[in-house]
Protein backbone atom coordinates (compact mmCIF):
# COMPACT_ATOMS: atom_id res chain seq x y z
CA UNK A 1 0.00 0.00 0.00
CA UNK A 2 1.16 3.22 -0.53
CA UNK A 3 -0.25 6.76 0.59
CA UNK A 4 -1.44 9.24 -1.93
CA UNK A 5 -2.51 12.80 -1.42
CA UNK A 6 -6.40 12.48 -3.63
CA UNK A 7 -8.00 15.72 -4.33
CA UNK A 8 -11.07 16.24 -2.65
CA UNK A 9 -12.11 19.61 -3.35
CA UNK A 10 -11.34 22.11 -5.20
CA UNK A 11 -12.55 26.21 -5.41
CA UNK A 12 -11.86 29.94 -6.73
CA UNK A 13 -12.62 33.38 -6.40
CA UNK A 14 -11.67 36.00 -8.68
CA UNK A 15 -12.11 39.80 -7.63
CA UNK A 16 -15.71 41.82 -8.90
CA UNK A 17 -13.80 44.12 -10.98
CA UNK A 18 -12.98 42.87 -14.36
CA UNK A 19 -10.59 45.16 -16.58
CA UNK A 20 -10.55 44.75 -20.45
CA UNK A 21 -7.28 45.21 -22.84
CA UNK A 22 -8.72 48.32 -24.03
CA UNK A 23 -9.07 50.30 -20.96
CA UNK A 24 -5.30 50.51 -20.95
CA UNK A 25 -5.25 52.16 -24.28
CA UNK A 26 -6.53 55.66 -22.70
CA UNK A 27 -3.32 55.30 -20.33
CA UNK A 28 -0.45 53.45 -22.18
CA UNK A 29 0.87 53.34 -25.45
CA UNK A 30 -0.46 49.96 -26.35
CA UNK A 31 -3.65 47.81 -28.28
CA UNK A 32 -6.02 45.30 -27.63
CA UNK A 33 -4.31 44.16 -30.59
CA UNK A 34 -0.82 43.48 -29.78
CA UNK A 35 -1.62 42.34 -25.87
CA UNK A 36 -4.19 39.49 -27.47
CA UNK A 37 -1.61 38.58 -30.09
CA UNK A 38 1.38 38.57 -28.16
CA UNK A 39 0.06 37.19 -24.74
CA UNK A 40 -3.65 35.92 -25.46
CA UNK A 41 -4.80 38.09 -23.07
CA UNK A 42 -8.57 39.54 -23.26
CA UNK A 43 -8.89 40.74 -19.20
CA UNK A 44 -7.92 40.26 -16.08
CA UNK A 45 -9.49 40.83 -12.54
CA UNK A 46 -8.27 43.54 -10.24
CA UNK A 47 -8.89 43.39 -6.37
CA UNK A 48 -10.14 46.39 -4.76
CA UNK A 49 -8.83 47.20 -1.25
CA UNK A 50 -11.38 44.32 0.40
CA UNK A 51 -10.22 41.92 -1.48
CA UNK A 52 -6.52 41.48 0.35
CA UNK A 53 -4.45 37.81 -0.92
CA UNK A 54 -5.55 36.54 2.42
CA UNK A 55 -9.32 37.20 1.91
CA UNK A 56 -9.47 35.91 -1.46
CA UNK A 57 -7.52 32.68 -0.54
CA UNK A 58 -9.92 31.92 2.53
CA UNK A 59 -12.78 32.52 -0.08
CA UNK A 60 -11.28 29.66 -2.36
CA UNK A 61 -11.13 27.50 0.45
CA UNK A 62 -13.96 27.79 1.86
CA UNK A 63 -15.10 26.68 -1.69
CA UNK A 64 -13.13 23.62 -1.58
CA UNK A 65 -14.09 22.85 1.60
CA UNK A 66 -17.78 23.11 0.69
CA UNK A 67 -17.08 20.97 -2.14
CA UNK A 68 -16.11 18.25 -0.21
CA UNK A 69 -18.65 18.69 2.58
CA UNK A 70 -15.72 19.47 5.30
CA UNK A 71 -15.16 21.44 8.11
CA UNK A 72 -11.79 23.90 8.58
CA UNK A 73 -11.27 21.98 11.93
CA UNK A 74 -10.70 18.61 10.30
CA UNK A 75 -8.30 20.57 8.10
CA UNK A 76 -4.35 19.98 9.42
CA UNK A 77 -2.84 21.96 7.28
CA UNK A 78 -3.34 25.23 5.37
CA UNK A 79 -0.45 26.17 2.68
CA UNK A 80 -0.73 29.49 0.99
CA UNK A 81 1.70 29.68 -2.34
CA UNK A 82 2.04 33.59 -2.95
CA UNK A 83 4.75 36.00 -3.69
CA UNK A 84 2.39 38.71 -3.09
CA UNK A 85 0.99 38.73 0.89
CA UNK A 86 -0.65 41.24 2.19
CA UNK A 87 2.08 42.03 5.16
CA UNK A 88 5.43 40.85 5.48
CA UNK A 89 4.78 38.67 8.01
CA UNK A 90 2.66 37.06 9.58
CA UNK A 91 1.99 34.35 6.64
CA UNK A 92 -1.12 34.61 4.82
CA UNK A 93 -1.66 31.07 5.88
CA UNK A 94 -2.18 32.09 9.36
CA UNK A 95 -4.71 34.96 8.12
CA UNK A 96 -6.25 32.05 6.43
CA UNK A 97 -6.25 29.75 9.43
CA UNK A 98 -8.13 32.85 11.40
CA UNK A 99 -10.34 33.60 8.44
CA UNK A 100 -11.71 30.01 8.11
CA UNK A 101 -12.34 29.73 12.15
CA UNK A 102 -9.21 27.02 11.70
CA UNK A 103 -8.56 26.55 15.52
CA UNK A 104 -5.82 23.37 14.99
CA UNK A 105 -3.31 21.88 12.36
CA UNK A 106 -0.76 24.79 11.31
CA UNK A 107 -0.47 26.97 8.21
CA UNK A 108 2.74 28.56 6.46
CA UNK A 109 3.41 30.49 2.92
CA UNK A 110 5.55 29.03 0.06
CA UNK A 111 7.32 31.83 -1.74
CA UNK A 112 8.35 30.34 -5.39
CA UNK A 113 6.38 33.11 -7.53
CA UNK A 114 4.17 31.36 -10.71
CA UNK A 115 5.53 28.28 -9.76
CA UNK A 116 4.59 28.70 -6.11
CA UNK A 117 1.29 26.00 -6.81
CA UNK A 118 3.50 23.75 -7.84
CA UNK A 119 5.62 24.11 -5.41
CA UNK A 120 3.30 24.48 -2.49
CA UNK A 121 1.65 21.19 -3.86
CA UNK A 122 5.11 19.05 -3.70
CA UNK A 123 5.62 20.14 0.44
CA UNK A 124 1.58 19.36 0.33
CA UNK A 125 2.17 15.76 -0.41
CA UNK A 126 5.12 15.39 1.22
CA UNK A 127 3.83 16.08 4.54
CA UNK A 128 1.23 13.65 3.43
CA UNK A 129 2.78 10.59 2.07
CA UNK A 130 5.04 11.05 5.27
CA UNK A 131 2.14 10.80 7.99
CA UNK A 132 2.40 14.67 9.60
CA UNK A 133 -0.90 15.60 7.85
CA UNK A 134 -3.89 13.68 6.18
CA UNK A 135 -5.79 16.74 5.33
CA UNK A 136 -3.94 19.57 3.58
CA UNK A 137 -5.44 22.84 1.67
CA UNK A 138 -3.33 24.13 -0.60
CA UNK A 139 -4.00 27.67 -2.35
CA UNK A 140 -2.19 30.01 -4.63
CA UNK A 141 -3.58 33.52 -4.23
CA UNK A 142 -2.20 36.71 -5.11
CA UNK A 143 -2.83 40.23 -5.89
CA UNK A 144 -0.07 40.68 -8.33
CA UNK A 145 -2.25 44.39 -9.14
CA UNK A 146 -0.69 46.07 -5.96
CA UNK A 147 3.02 45.57 -7.44
CA UNK A 148 2.26 47.15 -10.97
CA UNK A 149 4.62 49.72 -12.10
CA UNK A 150 1.49 50.93 -14.35
CA UNK A 151 3.79 53.11 -16.25
CA UNK A 152 5.56 49.83 -18.21
CA UNK A 153 3.46 48.74 -20.73
CA UNK A 154 5.60 45.45 -21.00
CA UNK A 155 4.28 44.37 -17.36
CA UNK A 156 1.36 46.06 -16.21
CA UNK A 157 -1.25 44.74 -19.09
CA UNK A 158 0.02 41.38 -18.51
CA UNK A 159 -1.23 40.22 -14.66
CA UNK A 160 -4.23 39.77 -12.83
CA UNK A 161 -5.72 38.94 -9.18
CA UNK A 162 -7.41 35.76 -7.83
CA UNK A 163 -7.02 32.82 -6.13
CA UNK A 164 -7.44 28.80 -5.64
CA UNK A 165 -7.58 26.28 -3.61
CA UNK A 166 -7.10 22.46 -3.71
CA UNK A 167 -7.88 20.26 -0.77
CA UNK A 168 -6.03 17.15 -0.24
CA UNK A 169 -6.42 14.25 1.90
CA UNK A 170 -3.91 10.75 2.61
CA UNK A 171 -5.90 7.94 1.05
CA UNK A 172 -4.01 4.27 0.33
CA UNK A 173 -3.18 3.36 -3.30
CA UNK A 174 -1.50 0.38 -4.91
CA UNK A 175 1.35 2.46 -5.84
CA UNK A 176 0.88 2.13 -9.26
CA UNK A 177 0.04 5.31 -11.82
CA UNK A 178 -3.65 3.88 -11.56
CA UNK A 179 -3.91 5.57 -7.94
CA UNK A 180 -6.02 8.89 -7.86
CA UNK A 181 -3.53 11.59 -6.44
CA UNK A 182 -0.40 12.74 -7.23
CA UNK A 183 1.74 10.47 -8.96
CA UNK A 184 5.11 12.10 -9.04
CA UNK A 185 6.16 15.60 -8.71
CA UNK A 186 9.54 17.51 -10.25
CA UNK A 187 11.15 20.82 -8.71
CA UNK A 188 14.14 23.48 -10.19
CA UNK A 189 15.61 26.91 -9.76
CA UNK A 190 18.50 28.62 -11.18
CA UNK A 191 19.24 31.91 -9.16
CA UNK A 192 21.67 32.97 -11.75
CA UNK A 193 19.12 33.77 -13.74
CA UNK A 194 16.96 35.96 -10.58
CA UNK A 195 17.60 39.36 -12.58
CA UNK A 196 15.72 38.25 -15.73
CA UNK A 197 11.95 38.56 -13.16
CA UNK A 198 12.20 40.35 -9.88
CA UNK A 199 10.46 42.86 -7.92
CA UNK A 200 12.77 46.04 -6.96
CA UNK A 201 11.51 46.65 -3.03
CA UNK A 202 11.52 44.46 0.27
CA UNK A 203 13.34 44.98 3.65
CA UNK A 204 16.70 45.88 2.07
CA UNK A 205 14.43 48.93 0.21
CA UNK A 206 11.63 50.04 3.09
CA UNK A 207 9.48 49.83 -0.27
CA UNK A 208 6.80 47.30 -1.24
CA UNK A 209 8.16 47.54 -5.25
CA UNK A 210 7.91 47.15 -8.34
CA UNK A 211 7.35 44.18 -10.46
CA UNK A 212 10.55 44.05 -12.94
CA UNK A 213 10.85 41.36 -16.06
CA UNK A 214 12.66 40.61 -18.95
CA UNK A 215 9.63 38.96 -20.93
CA UNK A 216 11.47 38.16 -24.26
CA UNK A 217 14.16 36.69 -21.76
CA UNK A 218 11.99 34.86 -19.86
CA UNK A 219 10.03 33.52 -22.98
CA UNK A 220 13.23 31.63 -24.25
CA UNK A 221 13.64 29.70 -20.94
CA UNK A 222 9.83 28.92 -20.78
CA UNK A 223 9.10 26.35 -23.46
CA UNK A 224 12.11 24.33 -23.17
CA UNK A 225 11.98 23.97 -19.23
CA UNK A 226 8.30 23.66 -19.15
CA UNK A 227 8.48 20.27 -21.02
CA UNK A 228 11.48 19.13 -19.87
CA UNK A 229 10.00 19.31 -16.09
CA UNK A 230 6.52 17.75 -17.14
CA UNK A 231 8.56 15.01 -19.24
CA UNK A 232 10.56 14.55 -15.73
CA UNK A 233 7.90 14.15 -13.82
CA UNK A 234 5.76 11.72 -16.25
CA UNK A 235 8.94 9.51 -16.48
CA UNK A 236 8.96 9.55 -12.19
CA UNK A 237 5.14 8.17 -12.41
CA UNK A 238 6.28 6.10 -15.74
CA UNK A 239 3.97 7.56 -17.55
CA UNK A 240 4.19 9.38 -20.85
CA UNK A 241 2.30 12.47 -22.42
CA UNK A 242 0.37 10.11 -24.56
CA UNK A 243 -0.91 9.20 -21.00
CA UNK A 244 -2.05 12.83 -20.47
CA UNK A 245 -5.74 13.54 -20.75
CA UNK A 246 -5.63 17.26 -19.42
CA UNK A 247 -2.57 19.72 -19.73
CA UNK A 248 -3.32 22.52 -16.71
CA UNK A 249 -0.22 24.88 -17.75
CA UNK A 250 0.87 28.34 -15.51
CA UNK A 251 -1.10 30.73 -17.43
CA UNK A 252 1.20 33.60 -18.37
CA UNK A 253 1.28 33.48 -22.44
CA UNK A 254 -0.69 31.31 -24.74
CA UNK A 255 2.26 31.40 -26.75
CA UNK A 256 4.24 29.47 -24.14
CA UNK A 257 1.38 27.56 -23.29
CA UNK A 258 0.91 26.02 -27.16
CA UNK A 259 4.78 25.63 -28.04
CA UNK A 260 4.73 23.46 -24.23
CA UNK A 261 1.96 21.44 -25.76
CA UNK A 262 3.85 21.28 -28.78
CA UNK A 263 6.86 20.23 -27.34
CA UNK A 264 5.09 17.62 -25.47
CA UNK A 265 2.94 16.39 -28.61
CA UNK A 266 -0.25 16.70 -26.88
CA UNK A 267 -2.96 18.77 -28.72
CA UNK A 268 -4.45 22.26 -27.89
CA UNK A 269 -7.54 20.25 -26.73
CA UNK A 270 -6.24 19.12 -24.17
CA UNK A 271 -4.95 21.70 -22.67
CA UNK A 272 -7.05 23.86 -20.16
CA UNK A 273 -6.70 27.73 -21.09
CA UNK A 274 -7.77 30.77 -19.05
CA UNK A 275 -5.50 32.84 -19.57
CA UNK A 276 -7.76 35.26 -21.76
CA UNK A 277 -9.84 35.68 -18.97
CA UNK A 278 -7.19 36.20 -15.83
CA UNK A 279 -4.43 37.06 -17.25
CA UNK A 280 -1.18 35.92 -15.87
CA UNK A 281 -2.29 35.36 -11.83
CA UNK A 282 1.20 33.70 -10.88
CA UNK A 283 1.28 31.22 -7.87
CA UNK A 284 -2.73 31.24 -8.19
CA UNK A 285 -3.04 30.61 -11.97
CA UNK A 286 -3.16 27.03 -11.88
CA UNK A 287 -5.62 26.51 -9.32
CA UNK A 288 -7.59 28.21 -10.80
CA UNK A 289 -7.81 26.83 -13.87
CA UNK A 290 -7.96 23.38 -12.21
CA UNK A 291 -11.21 24.83 -10.67
CA UNK A 292 -12.75 26.81 -13.80
CA UNK A 293 -11.24 23.66 -15.75
CA UNK A 294 -13.42 21.19 -13.19
CA UNK A 295 -16.49 23.90 -13.42
CA UNK A 296 -16.78 23.68 -17.47
CA UNK A 297 -16.56 20.05 -16.88
CA UNK A 298 -13.47 19.72 -18.68
CA UNK A 299 -11.75 17.21 -15.69
CA UNK A 300 -13.21 13.87 -14.83
CA UNK A 301 -12.70 11.73 -12.25
CA UNK A 302 -9.74 9.74 -13.08
CA UNK A 303 -7.96 12.04 -15.37
CA UNK A 304 -4.40 12.28 -15.94
CA UNK A 305 -3.73 15.55 -15.19
CA UNK A 306 -0.22 17.24 -15.70
CA UNK A 307 0.28 20.74 -14.45
CA UNK A 308 3.57 23.01 -15.03
CA UNK A 309 5.01 26.41 -14.26
CA UNK A 310 7.61 28.78 -14.09
CA UNK A 311 8.23 32.29 -12.86
CA UNK A 312 11.00 34.63 -10.68
CA UNK A 313 13.92 32.65 -9.52
CA UNK A 314 13.95 31.47 -12.00
CA UNK A 315 11.55 28.05 -10.22
CA UNK A 316 9.76 26.20 -12.38
CA UNK A 317 8.40 22.30 -11.86
CA UNK A 318 5.69 19.81 -12.44
CA UNK A 319 3.18 18.11 -10.48
CA UNK A 320 1.69 14.97 -12.83
CA UNK A 321 -1.73 13.88 -10.60
CA UNK A 322 -4.90 11.86 -11.07
CA UNK A 323 -8.24 13.96 -10.69
O1 LIG B 1 4.68 34.06 -15.27
C1 LIG B 1 6.01 34.36 -15.03
C2 LIG B 1 6.80 34.17 -16.23
N1 LIG B 1 6.55 35.21 -17.17
C3 LIG B 1 6.32 34.90 -18.41
O2 LIG B 1 6.18 33.74 -18.74
C4 LIG B 1 6.28 35.99 -19.43
C5 LIG B 1 7.10 35.60 -20.58
N2 LIG B 1 7.17 36.58 -21.62
C6 LIG B 1 6.12 36.92 -22.41
O3 LIG B 1 5.01 36.47 -22.22
C7 LIG B 1 6.40 37.82 -23.60
O4 LIG B 1 7.78 37.97 -23.73
C8 LIG B 1 5.72 39.21 -23.51
C9 LIG B 1 4.21 39.07 -23.71
C10 LIG B 1 6.04 39.82 -22.18
C11 LIG B 1 6.25 40.12 -24.62
O5 LIG B 1 6.12 39.51 -25.90
P1 LIG B 1 7.37 39.47 -26.91
O6 LIG B 1 6.87 38.90 -28.16
O7 LIG B 1 8.49 38.73 -26.22
O8 LIG B 1 7.71 40.97 -27.13
P2 LIG B 1 9.05 41.80 -26.73
O9 LIG B 1 9.21 41.89 -25.26
O10 LIG B 1 10.20 41.25 -27.52
O11 LIG B 1 8.67 43.22 -27.28
C12 LIG B 1 8.38 43.45 -28.65
C13 LIG B 1 8.00 44.91 -28.82
C14 LIG B 1 9.00 45.87 -28.15
O12 LIG B 1 9.15 47.00 -29.00
P3 LIG B 1 10.46 47.12 -29.92
O13 LIG B 1 11.62 47.10 -29.00
O14 LIG B 1 10.41 45.91 -30.83
O15 LIG B 1 10.22 48.42 -30.63
C15 LIG B 1 8.27 46.30 -26.90
O16 LIG B 1 8.66 47.58 -26.46
O17 LIG B 1 6.73 45.17 -28.20
C16 LIG B 1 6.84 46.32 -27.36
N3 LIG B 1 5.87 46.21 -26.27
C17 LIG B 1 4.59 46.62 -26.39
N4 LIG B 1 3.93 47.20 -27.41
C18 LIG B 1 2.62 47.49 -27.22
C19 LIG B 1 6.04 45.68 -25.04
N5 LIG B 1 4.90 45.76 -24.35
C20 LIG B 1 3.99 46.32 -25.16
C21 LIG B 1 2.62 46.66 -25.02
N6 LIG B 1 1.99 47.24 -26.05
N7 LIG B 1 1.93 46.42 -23.88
Amino acid sequence: MTTRAVVRGVGHYLPRRIVENTEFEATLDTTDEWIRSRSGIERRHFADKTETTAIMAANAARNALEMAGLEPDSLDAIIVATSTADLTFPSAATTVQAELGMTRGFAFDVQAVCAGFVFALTNANALIVSGQARRVMVIGAETFSRIMDWTDRGTCVLFGDGAGALLLEAEEGTGTSRDRGILATDLNSDGSLRDLLYVDGGSSTGTTGYLRMQGNQVFRHAVEKLAATATTALERAGLTAADVDWVVPHQANIRIIQGTAKKLGLPMEKVVVTVQDHGNTSAASIPLALSVGHARGQLSKGDLIVTEAIGGGLAWGAVVLRW
